[in-house]
């Protein structure tokens, strides 16, 4: 990868996103003397608008091929990003392997922003599905970036950097239930605190008891595969604020005894992209040295049917102290979650808490594909997380956690019940129940990603995977949590 301010250094296919604006019409005036294309037929061809492509021959010396494509007015970056992934994704067999995008067009004080758009579209748009085709190939591209300004090489790579990560959030969420164990979620962490810098402990089984993590124990009764407790741990250099995550870890969700339909039970295998997510933000923390402190955890099991499996009915003791009545045993990202909440707040002391999960249908059913639900009981946390959700393109939108729904989680039995038993304000009651684990803590997050984390795109013909999440905090990381490193 190169960003040059030297035409010369183009390659034959070159990429040329365009915004439509003022400036369109003189900026296809020199594009059309550049290459030697006539400027009326080229406005005839291209207005600019969103989603737009157009290609054409061109010869200005040596022969190429310009793929010219529209940004719209406005979200400029994010439709970039949309627009570059696309006709990678699409043309990804036919392209040369060096491809050129020529960002001369565009104020200098969008270019950063614009590089990460296409770095990571072309990363992105260039992802394999196919994990288990037994022809798997894997194509690289060479990129060449015509732009001038500063610290633009540093911006592409850092944007490369941020993209690796998401292939691999991506990977871990797409892999099959078989191959993507607990024990291999906990390894797969491991490897990436050793290869980029941050400290990873495992807890097993017998440690697991030990630190009384019950409600992990009891989703994991019906597995014939023992559960995980991942701790990672890092430490910016110069930071002064430390971010917790937590992220649900159901390496395959059955139900359990409560079980699920067969119809789209194969989905379930993505049940640990709150853990993917968490995991891949912190690597990419790590990777771009950012000066801030990290800790994610990460609960993990399957939620398996067995003559083992935790009953409805069945009471756990929970590691916070308080007893938990099980009414529904597909209700089990919350219980998992419950203790890692608990374990996160007793231990550390994060400045801001946030958990991810696929935790409900219901949040499907409200918001859809298109945004994840936001619960938070800070209103400045909610303020910055919506900017960041609109700067990312991976959308949030604010739900409420008001003590209306207490009730619906009391238990005649015990403390708590894990669901209210009604088809209602399921993904708010879920998160209802979350917050009793918290500790107290004034500054939490709990994301439910179920609708956005995994879904159908233009990029496959099933569901797979989005690596929702990463971009989000980071944004927010870099605004909020980040020192200067000047
Ligand atoms: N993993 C599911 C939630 C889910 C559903 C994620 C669809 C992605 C797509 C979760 O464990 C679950 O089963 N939730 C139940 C809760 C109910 C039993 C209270 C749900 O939402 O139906
Ligand atoms: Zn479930
Ligand atoms: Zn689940």
């Amino acid at each position: 990868m190169e960003v040059t301010s030297n035409k010369n250094a183009l390659t034959s296919t070159v990429i040329i996103p365009l915004v439509k604006n003022d400036e369109l019409a003189n900026n296809l005036k020199s594009l059309g003397k550049n290459l030697g294309l006539d400027f009326d037929m080229l406005q005839l061809d291209f207005s600019g608008e969103k989603g737009e492509v157009f290609k054409s021959h061109f010869n200005n010396g040596r022969p190429g091929r310009a793929v010219m494509l529209g940004l719209g007015d406005d979200n400029v970056s994010k439709n970039c990003f949309k627009a570059v992934k696309l006709f990678v994704f699409q043309n990804r067999e036919k392209l040369e392997k060096s491809i050129s995008f020529d960002l001369s067009y565009h104020r200098s004080k969008d270019l950063k922003k614009l590089i990460h758009a296409l770095v990571r579209g072309v990363i992105l748009g260039n992802y394999n599905l196919g994990l288990y085709k037994t022809n798997r190939e894997q194509r690289l591209f060479d990129l060449t970036i015509l732009a001038d300004g500063k610290n633009l090489e540093r911006a592409a790579k850092n944007s490369q950097i941020v993209a690796e990560t998401q292939v691999r959030v991506m990977n871990l969420v797409n892999a099959s239930s078989s191959n993507l164990t607990p024990a291999r979620l906990g390894a797969w962490a491991i490897d990436s605190g050793k290869q980029f810098g941050f400290k990873t402990s495992v807890l097993s089984k017998d440690q697991i008891v030990k630190e009384k993590l019950n409600a992990l124990l009891a989703v994991n009764q019906g597995s014939a595969l023992p559960p995980s407790f991942i701790i990672c741990e890092y430490k910016g250099k110069g930071a002064r604020r430390t971010l917790g995550l937590v992220g649900k870890g159901v390496t395959f969700d059955t139900g359990g005894i409560s079980i699920k339909g067969s119809k789209d039970m194969h989905h379930m295998k993505s049940d640990m992209a709150g853990a993917a997510a968490v995991l891949g933000i912190i690597e990419v923390a790590a990777k771009l040295k950012l000066s801030v402190n990290i800790i994610a955890i990460v609960p993990s099991t399957e939620n398996a049917v067995d003559a083992n499996s935790v009953k409805p009915g069945d009471i756990i003791h929970s590691h916070l102290g308080k007893t938990i009545e099980v009414i529904d045993t597909d209700a089990e990202g919350r219980l998992i979650l419950a203790d890692a909440l608990s374990y996160m707040t007793s231990k550390f002391k994060p400045d801001v808490l946030i958990d991810f999960a696929t935790l409900t249908g219901s949040i499907i059913a409200t918001l859809g594909y298109h945004a994840a639900g936001l619960f938070t009981n800070n209103i400045s946390l909610e303020g910055q997380l919506m900017d960041s959700s609109l700067t990312s393109g991976e959308k949030v939108w604010p739900m409420p956690l008001w003590s209306h729904y207490d009730e619906d989680l009391e238990s005649d039995v015990a403390d708590v019940k894990n669901y209210s038993g009604k088809p209602i304000a399921g993904a708010i009651t879920a998160a209802k129940f979350l917050e009793v684990f918290i500790n107290g803590h004034q500054n939490w997050a709990h994301i439910d990603i179920a609708g956005t984390a995994y879904k159908e795109s233009p990029m496959g013909t099933q569901e797979h995977a989005t690596a929702y999440g990463v971009e989000l905090i980071l944004d927010y990381i870099e605004r909020n949590l980040a020192e200067d490193q000047g």
